[in-house]
């Protein structure tokens, strides 16, 4: 079988189990098992492929009808200027949440050590993708989750910031180490309802404990802000993602712990996403 046939075959797989994307999937599907770019691919259709990369293919394709995200797959995922390795003991890194870092970068000029803290590291993107723009920055990412922090760990690794990073697998509630200027954090904020209402690919394959926020979705969005109240300096920045329908509550949460609300900014679909706030005192 060449290229050409087996592109062809995979997508019909694909469509046939209502994949969305389905041509766009196998092209990267095909370009990891023979290791190749996707425009090489194309360029070489009649190239023949062996049996083993045949089997291999079809071993993706399907986990591929599973639902199981592309990131997973594929091993990786470009988020802001990089790639990071992604398996499904990480959230997989969001667009939205590049919005979050363009927002922070405002607050850390280019040539000052400024103290970070990143909690709910996850995949590690947020805080690789600070200190990669910001070297002067000292940084610490916390998270739960042990597999997290590997696969933190493990990027950091990949972008020479293994020195730079202090990555700490920790419960937020429990960590005390303070004096930070800036604390940024992406925690899980959906809510029960919402989370039996995700995309299949979402619901049964990335990390429940990176999604689920408690029943109001808000439970570890009012951790982070109680606990960033005692780490943070006086004028301290905290910088948090939230759900689409949290502007509200969230500012009220952190209006009420004496933060004052620099900042709310919008994702690309127009939704509220993005907190940027100042402990006062
Ligand atoms: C929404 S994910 C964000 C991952 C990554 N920062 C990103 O933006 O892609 C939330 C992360 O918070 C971690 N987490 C959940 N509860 C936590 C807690 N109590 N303390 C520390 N980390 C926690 C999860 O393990 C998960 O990795």
């Amino acid at each position: 079988m060449n290229y050409n046939q087996i592109l062809i075959k995979g997508e019909n797989f694909l469509k046939k189990n209502k994949i969305k994307n389905p041509y766009l999937d196998v092209e990267l599907i095909l370009s990891k098992v023979v290791n190749k770019k996707r425009e090489e691919i194309l360029l070489n259709t009649n190239t023949r492929l062996n049996r083993p990369d045949i089997l291999r293919f079809k071993k993706y394709l399907l986990r591929r009808r599973q639902k199981e995200p592309m990131a997973y797959i594929l091993g990786y995922k470009h988020f802001w200027k990089h790639k990071f390795l992604t398996n499904k003991s990480v959230l997989i890194p969001r667009p939205d949440t590049e919005l979050v870092i363009e927002e922070t970068l405002k607050y850390l000029p280019k040539y000052k050590s400024k103290k970070i803290l990143d909690v709910g590291t996850g995949s590690g993107c947020i805080v690789v993708s600070l200190i990669k723009d910001r070297p002067k920055c000292k940084a610490t990412a916390i998270d739960i989750s042990i597999k997290a922090i590997n696969v933190a760990k493990t990027n950091a690794k990949l972008h020479q910031l293994e020195n730079k990073i202090n990555f700490i697998n920790i419960d937020i509630d429990k960590y005390r180490s303070y004096n930070y200027d800036l604390i940024i954090s992406n925690p899980p904020y959906i809510n029960s309802v919402e989370l039996n209402r995700l995309d299949d690919d979402i619901k049964f394959h990335e990390p429940k404990l990176a999604l689920s926020g408690g029943f109001d979705g808000l439970r570890d969005l009012k951790k982070v802000i109680l606990k960033s109240k005692k780490l943070l300096k006086t004028n301290g920045k905290l910088i948090l993602e939230i759900g689409h329908k949290q502007k509200n509550q969230c500012s009220k949460i952190l209006n009420e712990n004496k933060f004052y609300i620099n900042k709310i900014s919008k994702d690309l679909s127009g939704a509220d996403r993005c907190i940027v706030s100042t402990k006062l005192q």
